[in-house]
């Protein structure tokens, strides 16, 4: 009796493995896609590779921006139990590598010529040590403002293109009991604004020393003086409620006539689209007000976690998959954001995305393609969380702008070391 329990034990045993390694070709992928239209999306990912026979293990961590997802992945690696891929932003890939915890893509991206097609500013991050680490899915531009174009109308506004206008706009509209801004109180959003203003108020070059240098004269300066106090005018154009709001329920906020206008990326035309809404007509599009001609990036990658030879196979064809045009297109159709290789034609994106695909080759020409703190292209994560405290803390009460500055550089210059 023991006799033959053991054997139909040692049988299942046997099939469990061989199930095991049957579904090698599954993966295990996780990211904070949650949103309606992000949520979309990836559907589009887990479609096409389902044509190709490669099964789609979902680890949803919600959380606009990633930061709850950073803290699971943290969690799951060292547990010694990584997912086979991650939805992980530029610096985060560089660090992860860094820290020796990624796989090699090397082979797919040669077999598939990605260097030929994928822009220099994505492949700084996709590569480390002279190996692809990450796969680029897409390029989000977080400085565009959105608006709600009937609103504009009925009240004879135009679009500002600088703050100083963005002002007398909102203003007009506050006045008139209308909310000027949609936003939700959470660090990345704030972040999210204080990238648009920091570019907007201080030009390319500015941002350049502030954000990517961390450089002390750049960030003590008057020119972020005037930063902060925009910011504080900001303050005074957002509702009641915005503390914690997610983002996607701002963006519905303009969408549904609640509110004017919002500062945030282009996954925020995921929702319009899903919403029935077209973008560049029912909400307008423009650079983020002192923004246009320059295009702060970032970009969602794909990076190959769980080293283990068995998963090998289906990081590749995940990899493969990511990078092929076809999969390009169809995915950044309805993320919102452009695709992550020069060969993709604009003809079936619409008007916002055309302009991006523009305004993408202008920048880089003039050299302000510049990547967002707020989305994890700016600074290491140690600095991007420093000045993420101030920026929140000072949004959030009564401080002053110089006390900003200063606090900011003393936050910046104990995260750098
Ligand atoms: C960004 C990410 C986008 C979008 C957004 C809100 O950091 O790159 O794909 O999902 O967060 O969650």
């Amino acid at each position: 009796m023991k006799y033959k329990m053991m054997s139909r034990l040692m049988a299942s045993a046997a099939l469990v493995c061989a199930g095991a390694s049957a579904q090698a070709a599954d993966v295990e992928v996780l990211h904070w896609w949650t949103a309606g239209g992000e949520a979309a999306a990836l559907n589009v990912l887990k479609e096409d590779l389902s044509t190709k026979g490669v099964g789609w293990e979902d680890m949803p961590v919600a959380g606009g921006g990633g930061e709850a997802a950073q803290t699971t992945l943290k969690a799951r690696v060292a547990s010694g139990n990584p997912p086979t891929a991650a939805q992980l932003l530029g610096m985060q890939v560089r660090e992860w590598a860094q820290e020796g915890a990624l796989g090699d893509l090397t082979q797919a991206a040669e077999a598939g010529g990605w260097a030929d097609v994928v822009p220099g500013a994505l492949k700084d991050f996709a590569m480390y040590d002279g190996k692809w680490v990450a796969v680029p899915v897409n390029i989000h531009r977080p400085n565009w403002l959105w608006i709600n174009a009937a609103i504009f109308e009925e009240n004879g506004l135009t679009p500002p293109t600088t703050w100083e206008e963005f002002n007398t706009v909102a203003q007009t509209l506050k006045d008139k009991g209308i909310t000027p801004l949609a936003h939700g109180g959470q660090p990345w959003q704030d972040a999210t604004v204080f990238d648009d203003v920091v570019l907007g108020i201080g030009g390319a070059d500015f941002y350049r020393k502030a954000i990517i240098e961390a450089d002390m004269d750049a960030l003590g300066s008057d020119t972020m003086v005037q930063v902060f106090d925009q910011m504080r005018t900001l303050r005074g154009f957002v509702d009641d409620n915005f503390s914690g709001r997610d983002w996607n329920l701002a963006t519905a906020m303009v969408l549904n006539g609640e509110a004017a206008m919002q500062l945030m990326g282009d996954w925020a035309k995921g929702e319009i689209i899903r919403a029935d809404m077209v973008p560049g007509e029912d909400i307008l599009c423009v650079a983020a007000p002192g923004t246009e001609g320059s295009y702060l990036f970032n970009t969602d990658f794909f990076a190959a976690f769980d080293v283990s030879d068995d998963n090998r196979d289906a990081q590749m064809e995940l990899a493969s998959a990511v990078m092929s045009p076809s999969f390009q297109e169809a995915f950044n159709l309805v993320k919102g954001s452009i695709p992550a290789r020069t060969d993709v034609s604009p003809e079936k994106f619409d008007a916002c995305g055309q302009k991006a695909m523009k305004d993408i080759v202008e920048a880089e020409g003039n050299g302000s393609l510049l990547g967002s703190l707020a989305h994890g292209h700016g600074q290491t994560s140690a600095v991007q969380r420093a000045i993420f405290d101030v920026v929140t803390e000072h949004f959030n009460s009564d401080m002053s702008s110089q006390d900003a500055v200063e606090e900011l550089q003393i936050a910046v210059e104990s995260a750098a070391m």
